[in-house]
């Protein structure tokens, strides 16, 4: 049953008392037979549960997540609102802003007919090589717990369920279909578990993604303890447990174990098989109706169930996608090093270089990606705010060296035949990738009917030279290019573990043809299908790639650093692409591809003032940090994170985030760096220790510590008074413009009586003031700040001893402190 009220970030959550949806749940689950009961379970297709019109049950329909909704379409016929990457939304430490996130990704979600986003992703940054890291919020629990628990409640603000994902203890990439990630209690409970339990607790979601991986030796699918024990019984978790795609295995450890849906449909372990174990007397029916009540809940919540009111009935105001992307993506950006060269000064000419400042990444890759309608680069952004004949650009360095899917210059649509290769239909293809999962295929095509798939259209190059072209995927193709095949042949499967890294992973170059600037071009990618190419997930996935002529690296390096040398400013744009940071896999490195380094090193030589921009969802080496006037994080900024950057560089606004993560000099100086399992074991032997809670007790110093982040003026902390609830601080605005803080509360335990960190992250909260006035905050101190989980007893207790409460900038710029004594647990 939902709880009547609770607060978060200033506003007060009404849930109704959910007795009548109870009723109604009961009612309708009373009239179903085992086989329908055990069908609802098994899904139906890709994203959808199958209808049951006699209860009147909608087909529940869900979706990726966490930056946009996709709907069940992987195209761009169908745009999505792409929001800045969860690394940037924690990065504003605002869980206002936050919900009002969700709220439009509620809206999102009902456009498009979906009931269930499948986000937020709340692992943890345990490691910086963590592939899906961007998609996460910080290596801090409570941050996360925070940014989590608004994101969820904005998004059910709508009416639109969540499910907070995955669960527990997938913080890395690498054979996560199997991993045992060996964890001891208390990480587990205060980091790992800690972000579901905030949310959980203060958001009351209604829906639970369980993790691929193994946690102490059990499938997070069948983790009975962890999700029956914790999740339900001591949390009060009420909604839906949906597995990872493809993740449940086994029939009976499945539903024993608490799950409830086994996604994607219908060929799961649930259905006929579960049907079967009932009949067998393996497994009870009421252990069925468990699960079938927990989903008809969540369906009566999202409006799907005929007879009970939704749980959200007066829809909150719509939100401006496009302005709302723009105000997160800026509003994340962390400014780590300003040495007076941002806000640029009126009238001064700028060269921006690097290929990311033309081809910007937006988001991250794998499951979280969408397709907006639009995208603003940063030579888009600037160019719109700075005079004619102010900006140049060059591209510098290219960090890829491998084809990419086509993008720019090429107009395609696929081409779907049968096999007397009459039409059937025709679908439009966002850069040349075929992405057609489940069922999702162009009109008046079936599975049945498709043999071949033509990615056909014209290419117009943006430069003359040689241009090389490839596939992606499994299978026999056909490439041609201005009528002359490029290859003809099969690809096989190659030695990729994960089904993910067979479809999002390596392009294959084919041949290249030389070709003139501005000059259109027919090219040709067909393939036909069969059997024993299938792709890993059911549907129809291969790309067409492409790279521009390679010219020589030195020569586009010398050209950006005469650019620099004849501009006032250079600004930088340097990036990670989809082959380093994405899904399924997990990075070996923390350098940025190609010569991007190079490139920012010659350009510092030739400008003082270079402004270095990293377009990155996580953190990246960046050797020649030092040597330049200022470093923007940009993060994967979203559809409109070039003109969130024109707003910040030309001083339109200041940029708003702190690091939500420690951000390492060196991978060598990183705590932890080992996400690859040893014996299928991945054992998390730093135990509490990983982020800024290890660096605190390393010599090496990172390149910015947690909570950095500077705006354009300067603060003065002036007082911390602490009460019973927590503390109060005053700050004041001693720059010559508004601003925005982020006061920070970290607790320092004296003489401790334990081991734990030296401090950590206990509250925050954001303030603004105009030039020279002050501004008052009061910052709850959380019990649990205080409090360990107590192996022996198995539940959370107080340490009484006195605490030093530090208020500041960032975990090691904190300008007040005072003393709290705590007593202990009676
Ligand atoms: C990812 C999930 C995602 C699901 C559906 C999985 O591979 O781990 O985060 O929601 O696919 O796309």
């Amino acid at each position: 049953m939902d709880t009547p009220a609770r607060r978060h970030g200033g506003t007060t959550v009404t849930d109704p008392t959910g007795i009548p949806r109870e009723a109604a749940v009961e009612a309708a689950l009373g009239t179903l037979d085992l086989d329908t009961k055990t069908r609802l379970l098994a899904g139906r297709d890709m994203w959808s549960l199958p209808a049951l019109p006699e209860i009147g049950l909608a087909p529940l329909v869900m979706s990726d997540g966490p930056i946009g909704v996709r709907g069940v379409r992987w195209t761009a016929d169908d745009p999505s609102v792409a929001l800045p990457s969860p690394t940037a939304l924690a990065a504003t430490w605002d869980p206002a802003l936050a919900r009002r996130a969700g709220r439009l990704l509620a809206q999102e979600a009902r456009r498009k007919g979906v009931h269930v986003l499948l986000a937020p992703t709340v692992n943890l940054h345990r490691s910086p090589l963590g592939g899906r890291h961007f998609e996460a919020y910080s290596e801090d629990p409570y941050l996360t717990g925070e940014i989590g628990t608004g994101y969820v409640l904005g998004v059910q603000d709508g009416g639109v369920a969540t499910t907070v994902k995955h669960f527990v203890a997938n913080d890395a990439e690498t054979d996560r279909f199997t991993v045992n990630n060996v964890v001891a209690p208390r990480p587990l409970r205060e980091l790992y578990l800690a972000p579901f339990e905030a949310i959980v607790t203060g958001a009351r979601p209604w829906g639970v993604m369980t993790a691929y991986n193994r946690v102490n030796g059990r499938t997070m699918t069948e983790h009975h303890h962890l999700v029956n024990e914790v999740l339900r019984a001591q949390w009060g978790f009420d909604g839906v447990n949906v597995s990872d795609w493809m993740a449940a295995r086994d029939t009976k450890g499945a539903i024993e174990g608490g799950l409830d849906l086994a996604m994607p449909g219908p060929g799961t372990v649930y259905g006929e098989a579960l049907a079967a174990a009932v009949r067998a007397g393996e497994v009870d029916e009421a252990v069925v109706d468990r699960a079938v009540r927990n989903v008809l809940r969540l369906a009566a919540r999202v409006g799907a169930l005929k007879g009970t009111e939704p749980a959200v009935t007066a829809l909150p105001e719509p939100v401006d996608g496009e302005a709302l992307a723009r105000e997160i993506a800026r509003r994340g950006f962390v400014l780590v090093r300003n040495e007076g060269a941002l806000p640029l000064a009126p009238g001064r000419t700028v060269a921006l270089l690097g290929a990311a400042a033309r081809d910007a990444r937006v988001l991250g890759g794998g499951s979280a990606q969408v397709f907006p309608d639009r995208t603003v680069s940063p030579l888009d952004g600037l160019t719109a705010v700075l005079p004619a004949g102010a900006l140049t650009y060059a591209v510098g360095a290219d960090p890829t060296d491998e084809p990419a899917p086509a993008g720019a210059g090429f107009t395609l649509r696929a081409v779907c035949r049968d096999a007397h290769g009459t039409v059937l239909g025709e679908g439009s293809l966002p850069s040349g990738q075929v992405q057609w999962i489940g069922d999702d295929l162009p009109e008046g095509v079936t599975h049945d009917t498709l043999h071949s798939v033509e990615v056909t259209g014209t290419f117009t190059p943006r430069e003359s030279g040689e241009h090389a072209f490839g596939t992606r995927g499994l299978g026999a193709f056909t490439l041609t290019v201005g009528g002359e095949t490029l290859y003809d042949g099969v690809q096989e499967m190659g030695d990729e573990a994960d089904p993910f890294e067979a479809f999002f992973g390596a392009p294959t170059e084919r041949g290249t043809v030389a070709l003139t600037e501005g000059v259109p071009v027919e090219v040709s990618l067909l393939h036909p299908l069969d059997r024993e190419h299938a792709a890993p997930l059911p549907g129809v996935l291969f790309s067409l790639v492409h790279l521009g002529p390679r010219r020589d690296p030195d020569e586009l390096i010398a050209e950006a650093a005469a650019a620099a040398r004849a501009a006032d400013t250079a600004i930088v744009v340097v990036a990670t692409t989809e082959r380093v940071e994405s899904e399924g896999f997990d990075r070996t490195d923390l350098k940025l591809p190609g010569r991007q380094d190079d490139l920012v090193r010659a350009v510092a030589a030739a400008n003082p003032n270079t402004v270095v921009v990293v377009n990155a969802g996580s953190p990246v080496e960046m050797p020649w940090r030092d040597d330049v006037a200022a470093v923007l994080l940009s993060w994967f900024p979203g559809q409109e994170g070039g003109a969130a950057l024109a707003d910040v560089l030309l001083g339109a606004e200041e940029p708003g985030g702190r690091l939500p993560t420690t951000w390492p000099a060196r991978l060598a100086d990183a705590p932890v760096t080992e996400v690859t399992p040893v014996d299928g074991e991945l054992h998390y032997r730093e135990g509490l220790f990983t982020g800024y809670r290890a660096w605190d007790r390393t010599s090496a110093a990172p390149a910015y510590p947690f909570g950095h982040g500077l705006g354009y003026t300067t603060w003065e902390y002036e007082a911390l008074e602490l009460s019973p609830e927590g503390a109060t601080v005053r700050v004041r605005n001693i720059g010559s413009r508004p601003g925005r803080e982020v006061v920070q509360l970290y607790v320092a335990p004296v003489d401790d009586p334990v081991e734990r960190p030296l401090r950590w992250l206990a509250g925050f909260a954001s303030v603004t003031a105009g030039p020279g006035e002050a501004a008052e905050t009061e910052i709850r101190l959380p019990r649990r700040a205080f409090e360990i989980w107590d192996e022996a007893a198995g539940a959370w207790t107080a340490v009484p001893g006195a605490y030093e409460i530090h208020a500041g900038r960032s975990l090691t710029d904190t300008r007040l402190r005072a003393v709290l004594t705590v007593a202990g647990t009676d």
